[in-house]
């Protein structure tokens, strides 16, 4: 299948897309990771604001869609199946988007605003595997793991406070997007892990 989802910072999209790939045998699209693997590029010849995606990121900023599109594109054409992540994020990207690729779901994580901060400041990732924990909510058993968990350079209270703001007025519009074509799914993601799971897995099987 062919999956987009959407969902504020910190609602539990990389959460949730680690098991659809495991579980439909599709490919990981996900521009956050992308960019985090190329946060030093020079993007200095494509007419941006700044040099490189790091210094947007670490600001919590978008970067500019001309760099996200080429990704999202090149990844796009060598996938068959996909859960998409953190891709579109604005209207222009919608709009790319579309003429890419035709989806078979789209779901929405629906998270209210302070479990948000919540999920976000206490996240950590291992560095070894990319698998994500949190200190409340996920801790790891192993404490040779525990060791090694790194915070993400973006979840700082300030910077959170940005990305959630960048997403109420440039991706909140985008799910209206989706809702007005009516294919919109939406999903409560402030359950446990393992019942936002069961609603997200019932939700693609009806629609693959
Ligand atoms: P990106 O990496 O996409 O970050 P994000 O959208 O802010 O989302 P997160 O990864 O923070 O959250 P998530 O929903 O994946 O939650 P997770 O599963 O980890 O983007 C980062 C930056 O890159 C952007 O700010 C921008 O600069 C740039 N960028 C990326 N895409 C772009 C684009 N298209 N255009 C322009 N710029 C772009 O879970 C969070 C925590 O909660 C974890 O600790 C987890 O263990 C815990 N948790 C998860 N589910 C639950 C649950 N059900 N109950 C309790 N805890 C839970
Ligand atoms: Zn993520």
């Amino acid at each position: 299948p062919r999956i987009l989802i959407l969902g504020a910072p910190g609602a539990g999209k990389g959460t949730q897309s680690a098991r659809i790939t495991e579980e439909f045998d599709v490919d990981h699209i996900t521009t956050g990771d992308a960019l985090r693997g190329n946060k030093e590029m020079d993007i200095s010849d494509m007419d941006t604001e700044y040099d490189t995606p790091g210094e947007y990121m670490d600001r919590g900023e978008l970067v500019p869609d001309k760099v996200v599109n080429a990704i999202v594109d090149e990844a796009l054409s060598q996938a068959d199946g996909f859960v998409l992540d953190g891709y579109p994020r604005n209207l222009e990207q919608a709009e790319e988007l579309e003429d890419m690729t035709d989806l078979d779901v789209v779901l929405y994580l629906e998270v209210g605003e302070d479990e948000l901060v919540h999920r976000l400041t206490g996240r950590r990732l291992d560095p070894e595997t990319g698998d994500i924990y949190h200190v409340e909510y996920n801790p790891p058993d192993d404490p040779e793991i525990e060791q090694r968990l790194e915070q993400r350079d973006d979840d700082t209270e300030e910077t959170v406070k940005e990305r959630l703001s960048v997403f109420r007025e440039n991706t909140e519009p985008v799910i209206e997007y989706y809702d007005e074509q009516g294919n919109l799914e939406r999903v409560d993601g402030e359950q446990a892990p393992d019942d936002v799971w069961e609603e997200v897995t019932e939700t693609i099987e009806r629609n693959a």
